[in-house]
């Protein structure tokens, strides 16, 4: 709606993990490299874990985009599955035909797929996202997944990405089997107060970046980190609405005070209509 307004292509803040909107903060840039090093180097396992909204499915998605059609993909995020629905789902994801199998035959269609991927030198990677979501007993069936290898090689890297949650999960002694093949986890930390005004200029450059672009001042980016503590989802969702008010009132540069006006906005849970918006400006 505010989008003409300040002129830009399309909205700065969504909620949506577009890997097209990634800011390259130091921790996101080590995130990537991380997995990117996991999956190149055949680790086996790579666990991904941060706070609710910190930009893990983005990572995630922004490693697609990398990598992809070279690596072959399974990305799973539906987790309260029982083993046999969830390897049926990963089977369909990889394109192999396992309707009517049961669990023995699916195992072996999918271990047939995946030494002729790895004949064919074709990097294989199972992605479960949300992954603190599993049960125990998923989590122990995913090690035996990973069991799938040559002499010298995993044939499949899987990799879990979730909330912290998922770091006690794995740690706990009945997984010790598990967290012993992860030799190295990674937790994207918040954004720092440093990158907050930046991970804003990158959004709005993405967006489209024009003459009547808002202007952050110096004091609205502490009040937009005061609420959001670095969390990028808190920071969108906020934004949005800063925007939004800065609209309502007519004014481009956002201060201190459209932020707070914004932040009340988010606080009262009164809904409004857009044409209630519209009537009260
Ligand atoms: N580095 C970043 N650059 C740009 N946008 C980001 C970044 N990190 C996160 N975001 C944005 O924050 C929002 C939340 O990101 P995302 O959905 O990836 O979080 P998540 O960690 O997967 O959350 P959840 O725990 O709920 O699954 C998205 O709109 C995403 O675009
Ligand atoms: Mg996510």
């Amino acid at each position: 709606m505010y989008e003409e307004f300040y002129g830009f292509k399309e909205l700065p803040f969504n909620v949506t993990p577009d890997p097209k909107f990634l800011y390259r903060s130091s921790s996101h840039r080590d995130a990537l490299a991380y997995i990117t090093y996991g999956v190149f180097q055949k680790k086996g396992f790579i666990a991904l874990t941060g706070e609710v909204g910190v930009g893990k499915t983005t990572i995630v998605n922004a490693f697609m985009d990398l990598f992809q059609p070279s690596i072959e993909v399974s990305f799973i995020f539906s987790t309260k599955f029982p083993f046999d629905q969830l390897l049926y789902l990963i089977c369909n994801d990889f394109g192999l035909e396992v309707e009517g199998m049961n669990k023995a035959q699916m195992l072996i269609h999918l271990n047939k797929f995946l030494i002729e991927q790895y004949e064919n030198k074709r990097n294989t990677v199972l992605i479960i996202d949300e992954a603190q979501n599993l049960s125990i007993q998923v989590l122990e069936e995913l090690r035996m997944l990973s069991n799938l290898e040559t002499r010298k090689r995993k044939l499949l890297q899987i990799m879990l990405v979730g909330q912290p949650e998922l770091e006690i999960i794995l740690n706990l002694r009945e997984l010790r089997q598990l967290r012993q093949r992860i030799p190295l986890l990674f937790r994207i930390p918040v954004l720092t107060h440093d990158d907050l005004s930046k991970y804003i200029d990158y959004r709005l450059k993405i967006a489209g970046r024009g003459n009547r672009t808002p202007h952050f001042t110096s004091d609205s980016i502490e009040e937009i980190y005061h609420y959001s503590k670095g969390i990028p989802r808190l920071i969108n969702v906020l934004c949005d609405r800063v925007l939004l008010v800065g609209y309502v009132s007519n004014v481009r540069t956002i201060d201190a005070g459209i932020v707070r006006g914004g932040v009340r906005d988010l606080e009262n849970v009164t809904v409004q209509t857009v044409g209630e918006i519209d009537k009260n400006r």
